[in-house]
């Protein structure tokens, strides 16, 4: 079924260079890069991306991590892009993420670890309209 989700480049991501690389794998698989931004995001956009981990004992920093450089956020569709980009990411932890992932491939850290994607159809329409307001940042 035709899916779409969001895919944002972290700031370690985007201070390492690996924009492109980024979206060479999602091009090379076949799916579709609809919309393309990039920020200097707000703590409050980022709080808003993150509801979901507030409370944890990683959430601070992860706020502190995400708003401190810029990122560049995508919209991405295709057949079940959830999923087939989820596993074009691979697991949170770098250390663990299998090679040939990209996470597997470039992320040593479980917080600064590339990328981002949402996880369901819900989230992925949630977080496109929270990363793509005005309101999110500058740039
Ligand atoms: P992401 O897929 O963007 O979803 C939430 C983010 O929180 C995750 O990637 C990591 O950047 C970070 N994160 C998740 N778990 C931990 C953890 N145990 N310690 C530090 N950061 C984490």
């Amino acid at each position: 079924m035709l899916e779409r989700t969001i895919v944002i480049v972290k700031p370690d991501g985007v201070k390492r260079g690996l924009i492109g690389e980024v979206i060479r794998r999602i091009e090379n698989k076949d799916l579709k890069i609809t919309r393309l931004r990039m920020i200097y995001p707000s703590t409050e956009c980022i709080e808003q991306l993150y509801d979901i981990h507030k409370g944890k004992s990683f959430y601070e920093d992860l706020v502190r991590f995400m708003s401190s450089g810029p990122i560049v956020a995508m919209v991405v569709e295709g057949d079940e892009a959830i999923k087939v980009v989820r596993n074009l990411i691979g697991p949170t932890d770098g250390r663990e993420a299998p090679p040939g992932t990209i996470r597997g491939d470039y992320a040593l850290s479980i917080r600064e670890n590339i990328v981002h994607a949402a996880d369901s159809v819900e989230r992925a329409e949630y977080e496109i309209k929270v990363v793509f307001s005005e309101n999110c940042g500058s740039f």
